[in-house]
Order: structure tokens, then C-alpha cells, then sequence
């Protein structure tokens, strides 16, 4: 049975830039905000599942962004690795209420937001 959401503000809208990220340090790990070019938000694990880079550093193209080290591809809305060691991450989900970025944080081990 999973846990009932709960949601947390992270932000502002404009916190993110366009085809970038944010990221947001939690007591669980780190977690990285993306915003894509078409102002859609997502929250993944900010470790790449090859050797832990910092998938906040990549570079968002359209709903992928690409580590920084080794150029590995990690689809945002699923959190999988493309290619055939991909790996996965873990994704939050995002909602935008107005200006403002929440992010469900029943998922992560521990809630308490750096
Ligand atoms: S650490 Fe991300 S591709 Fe190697």
C-alpha cells in the first residue's frame, strides 16, 4: 500500500531557469528540480546511477537530461537510464500552483528540507 502524498513548496517558478535545474538537498539525499523548455517540472534523485554524478549539472533536452561525467541519458518522467546499463533513478512528483513548485516528498526516507 503506498503512502498517502505529501506535498511540500520548494520554490518559485522562476527559481528554475528554463532547460536547467535546482537542487534541493534533503536529509534522504539530494534531490534535483528540472524545468524543461516548455515549462514542465520534474524531480529526480540527484545521483546518476552509473557512478553518482550530478545529474543537477546535466544538460536538459527536451524530457532527458544528460550526466555531466559520462553523458549517460536519464529520462525525467521515469527516471530510467537509456542504454542497456542504464540504471534508474528515483522521481517525485511536481505540481505547480501558480508561481509556486510543490514537490511530494512521501517517498523519501526522511522529510526534513535543507
Ligand atoms: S556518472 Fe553519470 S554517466 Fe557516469
Amino acid at each position: 500500500m503506498s503512502k498517502p502524498p505529501k506535498w511540500i513548496e520548494i520554490g518559485a517558478v522562476s527559481d528554475v531557469p528554463v532547460r536547467g535545474s535546482r537542487f534541493i538537498q534533503v536529509s534522504g539525499g539530494a534531490v534535483a528540480v528540472f524545468r524543461t523548455s516548455d515549462d514542465q517540472f520534474f524531480a529526480i534523485d540527484d545521483s546518476c546511477p552509473h557512478l553518482g554524478g550530478p545529474l543537477s549539472q546535466g544538460i536538459v533536452h527536451d524530457q532527458r537530461v544528460t550526466c555531466p561525467l559520462h553523458n549517460l541519458v536519464i529520462d525525467l518522467t521515469s527516471g530510467e537510464g537509456q542504454g542497456p546499463d542504464g540504471g534508474c533513478v528515483r522521481t517525485y512528483p511536481i505540481d505547480v500552483q501558480e508561481d509556486r513548485i510543490l514537490m511530494d516528498i512521501s517517498t523519501l526516507k526522511q522529510t526534513k528540507v535543507a
